[in-house]
């Protein structure tokens, strides 16, 4: 064993012996060796022994424009040599004045005000906080209860968990979560009410969305006690990469606004980019109360989060001081200038490289090679949007009957990709590409044809 063999075994013991890693059984690691990153460049993941991985996933949805880009990094690096931390409360600092003025430069009209956090959960529990309190100091304390989706995902703190309609994550949790509504998911390919829908972009579906009766009879009887409406705009990722129609999304947004109840977007995933438009709500032309972002807002490289709301729910808490009506919520790492700075860094690489406009085309690489493996006996379903495409995996295509959970298959494939250079991280049986913004289209057909290497050598056909 070389001298750098023996120092990476050594690393590796220590990982066992002292780290516990997230959403990952340790047994698993018992006898195998998680992907030990070393580096990253552009697209690729290079691990210590010198071996390459597209990013497929992004790093968890994270990175935008791949790898040590040297916009972030001189951005990031300039700001160190200046201020690393400093408290945000009673203090300020350029990189999130700016950050957040190009925020809102980029949002559309009525969202104006950026209340900055540290990670996606913490983006959407200030939106439900400032929603719920922006009730009670408006005269309707009533307003108290929350409606969201089966299959939604928000974070993994207890306020998102109790948000959150995926049940293996909440887990031994659901005692500590408060009660909201959920509504069923509109899960196309397994539509709950046995309709039929495959085009996503139909103003006016086939199914007439008939899932949204219980939302528009629930609000016709509860949304004088209901205070927002939480949902992940267009993609449920967490929840299995399910793609919905944007006529659902543009009627929810109608139905909140008809009956007097807030709109939160968490655009915590969807955000800067991945559906094609800067953000998915972009889509539908509406404009939500509360858009939740972060993952993509640092592109990638840095931990944050930023709510961003509109005058009419700032103008509920300024007030003197002893009217009690604080904002009380802050994080230690509220708005950090390093954080900021590599989010300035992100936003002048969409103008600069002309991210948006360079998309489409690789988007319908995307589109289009996806659908290649359509005849696989074992892809049920193909999904699709922006640079996010998914394939949900089946024993049974006709009977879309899923493998046995004991079968594992999920994860069988993840192991197999990574010996094809592609990390297929499964959600379930679910396993899908969420890639940075910047893979080429070149790049895009030799990670389709890694992955469908990947499943003709793991999947029985
Ligand atoms: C839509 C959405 N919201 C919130 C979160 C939570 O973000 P974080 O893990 O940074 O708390 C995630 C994370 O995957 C997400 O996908």
């Amino acid at each position: 064993m070389s001298k750098v063999e023996k120092k990476i075994e050594k690393l590796l013991d220590a990982d066992r012996q002292y780290v516990w890693h997230p959403y990952t059984q340790m047994k698993d690691y018992k006898d195998r060796d998680p992907l030990f990153v070393e580096r990253g460049e552009g697209v690729f993941l290079y691990d210590v022994y010198g071996n390459r991985y597209y990013d497929t996933i992004s790093s968890w949805w994270a990175i935008l424009h791949g790898h040590n880009h040297p916009v972030i990094k001189a951005h990031v690096k300039a700001q160190m040599e200046r201020l690393e931390q400093v408290h945000f409360a009673g203090t300020t600092h350029a990189p999130a004045i700016n950050l957040a003025q190009k925020l809102v430069e980029l949002t559309p009209e009525p969202l104006c005000k950026v209340f900055y956090s540290d990670n996606g959960s913490t983006a959407c529990e200030v939106a439900i906080k400032m929603s719920l309190q922006y009730w009670k100091q408006s005269g309707r304390p009533e307003k108290e209860k929350f409606i969201s989706l089966e299959r939604g995902y928000h974070g993994d703190t207890i306020g998102m968990l109790s948000l959150g309609g995926v049940p293996m994550f909440k887990g031994p949790f659901d005692c500590l979560t408060f009660h909201s509504h959920r509504l069923p998911t509109p899960y196309c390919y397994r539509c709950p009410l046995g309709l039929e829908n495959h085009d996503m972009d139909d103003p006016e579906p086939a199914c007439s969305l008939a899932c949204l009766e219980d939302l528009e009879d629930l609000l016709r009887k509860e949304a004088d006690k209901t205070a927002a409406i939480i949902m992940e705009p267009l993609l449920l990722g967490a929840g299995g990469m399910i793609i919905y129609p944007k006529a659902y999304l543009s009627k929810v947004a109608k139905m909140a606004k008809d009956h007097g109840v807030h709109l939160i977007l968490d655009e915590v995933a969807t955000g800067f980019g991945r559906t094609g438009r800067m953000f998915a709500f972009e889509h539908c032309q509406i404009v939500p109360d509360f858009l939740c972002l972060s993952k993509g807002l640092t592109g990638g490289y840095m931990p944050m989060g930023a709510t961003v709301t509109t005058q009419e729910i700032f103008d509920a808490f300024y007030d003197d001081w002893e009217k009690g009506k604080t904002f009380f919520h802050g994080h230690t790492f509220t708005g950090n200038p390093l954080s900021s700075s590599a989010g300035l860094g992100s936003l002048e690489i969409f103008e600069k490289e002309e991210v948006l406009t360079r998309l489409p085309g690789r988007i319908n690489t995307l589109a289009a090679g996806s659908k290649k493996i359509s005849n696989h006996p074992n892809i049920g379903d193909i999904r699709h949007i922006g640079m996010i495409c998914a394939f949900e995996i089946v024993q049974d295509k006709t009977a879309k009957k899923a493998f046995d959970s004991s079968k594992r298959i999920g994860f069988q494939i993840y192991l197999a990709g990574l010996k094809n250079g592609v990390i297929l991280r499964p959600l379930g049986d679910v396993i899908y590409l969420f890639l940075p913004l910047c893979t080429t289209k070149k790049e895009i057909d030799d990670i389709l044809g890694r992955t469908f290497d990947t499943f003709n050598e793991t999947l029985p056909g």
